[in-house]
């Protein structure tokens, strides 16, 4: 009989987190949309390195795509940890886990971030069966939040559970779109999304903005036209700043550190730079 009562009342009792109250509170933005292959991961990565080392915030950048492209990204910078729990255990534990107990440092002073998880593929459907499904992130960033000036949140690219739970945790949302047809519709699905988790789930969350990558300088007079369409579309809601395309940034990736100190002085560092400028000074 004692088995059979103890194990929810010892949850009762043991509720409390074993992380102490930071004296921050992290603005979260999840960098989303549900297109892949429009740099999600490579604005997160870059931004969030950026936004540390630049303007000296203590960032946080967690990777809910089971690709893991954001270690793979800074892989030449990770300070190695070995005692880490998995994001996905963190997110379907009956434990009360801190994303806190995910993270890793980088040579970066101030950046941190969460481990690639593969085990998140997997975890897609398994949160389905938990109740409360859409706020088993936010929960776990309770205290996390309180160690970070900013959390940024690299989403799968769909609107499944993981996307769910980065809007539900998210302040922001920050959508990167290129200039294809179908990465502006994956954006307008996504403005939808956040439209729906307002209204429905009375989340008070806003669209940080939506940000152009991958623009192709040697299309100029094309790129004005669809810029303007999205503009009258979206309003307000582009930012200045758009990210060019530029090799620089994807062989930043390759050698797995941040464009900054691949090629400081590259254009696709001045594109980053310029757009976390301009992040805070929507932030603010
Ligand atoms: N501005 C850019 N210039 C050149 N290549 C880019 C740029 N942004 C992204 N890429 C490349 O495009 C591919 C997809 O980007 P990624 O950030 O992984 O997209 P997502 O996370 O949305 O799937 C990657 O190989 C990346 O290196
Ligand atoms: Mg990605």
């Amino acid at each position: 009989m004692r088995n059979l009562i103890t194990s929810g009342l010892r949850k009762l009792v043991r509720s409390e987190s074993r992380y102490s109250q930071g004296d921050r509170q992290a603005k979260v933005i999840a960098i989303a949309t549900v297109k892949g292959g429009v740099g999600k991961t490579t604005t997160a990565v870059n931004l969030a390195a950026a936004l540390a080392a630049d303007h000296g915030q203590r960032v946080l950048l967690i990777d809910l795509d089971a690709q893991g492209h954001c270690t793979t990204s800074l892989s030449a910078i990770i300070e190695e940890k070995s005692d880490l729990v998995a994001v996905h255990h963190i997110l379907l534990s009956e434990e009360r886990l801190e994303v806190l107990d995910a993270v890793a440092s980088t040579e970066i002073e101030g950046l941190h971030l969460t481990l690639a998880d593969p085990g998140l593929a997997d975890a897609e459907g398994r949160i389905s069966q938990k109740i409360g499904k859409e706020l088993l992130l936010r929960d776990a960033l309770e205290m996390t939040r309180t160690h970070y000036d900013l959390i940024l949140i690299d989403c799968p690219p769909n609107k499944g559970n993981l996307t769910l739970n980065a809007l539900l945790a998210a302040d922001e949302v920050l959508i990167p779109t290129d200039l294809s047809p179908l990465s502006v519709q994956g954006a307008d699905e996504l403005i939808e999304t956040v439209l729906t988790v307002r209204e429905r789930l009375n989340h008070d969350l806003e669209v940080l903005g939506v940000v152009l990558t991958r623009v192709d300088g040697r299309t100029a007079k094309i790129n004005d036209e669809i810029r303007s369409t999205i503009e009258e579309a979206w309003g307000g809601l582009v930012l200045e700043q758009h990210i060019g395309i530029n090799t620089r940034i994807a062989q930043a990736q390759l050698k797995g550190e941040p464009i900054f100190t691949h090629d400081p002085d590259s254009r696709g560092a001045k594109h980053y730079r310029q757009l976390a400028r301009e992040v805070l000074e929507r932030l603010s």
